[in-house]
């Protein structure tokens, strides 16, 4: 085939957006106030689409990992069927999925077999009226639950993520850690981003991922680490723990050089980064009016050969306030 021969990207890793809803309000990914206009569901690619164009497009091109996002994914009708086609794929080298863990008591059994082995769930703190601040819901106790459930079905690695917002929740960075002492759970820390609610980062900022390992280090001890991942975390553990901790630290070091992802909106646009909004592809269009696999395969391959100078480009450009999607629109 023509275009297997020719050399291929880094890029291995898509992350794939099922839909642009959420039943949560993040502080941190939506803006405040205002509702999103939600797209149509003709616009939403179809499964169908979906899995032709990882078959006939994305694995061709050496992108064999794959990670499902939202909005949140398990809100979208047969998302079970999904995660079984996709897993079923051959050439398929790792399925995964990011949530905010309200449906996971319903549905981790059915998705674990399916399929995926692994998860990656929201959990921003341990105390239900922080949570329903930073959430906009009650629902810390049903999340709560379906963690449980997802660690009793056998999800391994079981991650779970949680933003951190000064003078929110930073005070209980030492205690989510502690969650990893005793079970095998991998918490990441993640530094808040200006995407998705830009007044609310200009209110709050954020906090660097070495103050947070100050903290931990000094109540437990911290060392490194290692736990099976794709993405930009750097791995340390508290001594003797059975679960790691992560840290994702886009604010204070860049971690573009080792980029090694696109993401699929779930309307079909192709982004080269999460920071970059102009030189995404429309691939549903494409697709849609009828492109041959040759064709689209071509088109990705244009992307991921500027995705590094894209990449660059934009960020020298500057991020601030240049983004029409909100991080839930994204996908993370
Ligand atoms: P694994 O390591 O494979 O488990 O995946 P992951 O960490 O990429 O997945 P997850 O969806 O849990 O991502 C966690 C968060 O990392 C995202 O929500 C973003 O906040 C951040 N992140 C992931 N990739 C990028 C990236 O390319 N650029 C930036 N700036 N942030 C990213
Ligand atoms: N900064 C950092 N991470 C964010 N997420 C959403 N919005 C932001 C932001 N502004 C993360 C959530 C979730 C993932 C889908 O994206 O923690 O884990
Ligand atoms: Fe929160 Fe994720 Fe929903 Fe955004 S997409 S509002 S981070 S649960």
């Amino acid at each position: 085939m023509l275009l297997a021969e020719e050399p291929m990207n880094t890029v291995n890793y898509l992350r794939i957006s099922l839909l642009d809803r959420c039943n949560f309000r993040c502080s941190y990914c939506m803006p405040s106030g205002s509702e999103i206009d939600y797209l149509h569901r003709s616009e939403i690619l179809s499964y169908e689409e979906l899995l032709g164009l990882i078959k006939e497009v994305f694995l061709p091109l050496g992108i064999d990992r794959f990670r499902l996002t939202g909005g949140e994914p398990l809100l979208r009708r047969g998302v079970v069927g999904f995660v079984k086609a996709l897993c079923g794929l051959p050439g398929v080298q790792d399925v995964s999925l990011t949530t905010n863990g309200f449906l996971l008591s319903e549905l981790a059994d059915d998705l674990y077999r399916a399929g995926l082995r692994r998860i990656n769930i929201s959990l921003d703190s341990l105390d239900p009226t922080v949570f329903e601040q930073i959430t906009g819901r009650k629902h810390w106790q049903k999340v709560w639950e379906g963690i449980q459930a997802a660690h009793r079905v056998g999800f391994d690695p079981l991650k779970l993520n949680v933003v951190v917002l000064p003078g929110v929740n930073d005070h209980e960075v030492p205690d989510l850690a502690a969650l990893t002492i005793n079970r095998n759970w991998h918490i990441r820390f993640i530094e808040f981003m200006p995407i998705g609610n830009s007044d609310y980062f200009a209110e709050k900022g954020w906090v660097d991922s070495e103050t947070l390992r100050g903290r931990i280090r000094e109540r437990f001890g911290l060392g490194s680490g290692e736990c099976y991942g794709n993405g930009p975390a750097d791995i340390f553990q508290i001594p003797g723990a059975k679960g790691t901790l992560g840290f994702i630290s886009q604010m204070s070091e860049c971690f573009c050089e080792r980029c090694n992802r696109v993401r699929l909106s779930a309307d079909g646009w192709l982004r080269p980064c999460l920071l970059n909004e102009s030189d995404q592809i429309d691939l549903k269009t494409s697709l849609r009016s009828g492109a041959s696999a040759l064709i689209l395969r071509q088109q990705v391959q244009k992307l991921l050969g500027e995705k590094a100078d894209i990449h660059f480009k934009d960020r020298e450009r500057g991020v601030a306030g240049s983004y029409g999607r909100t991080m839930s629109q994204i996908g993370g």
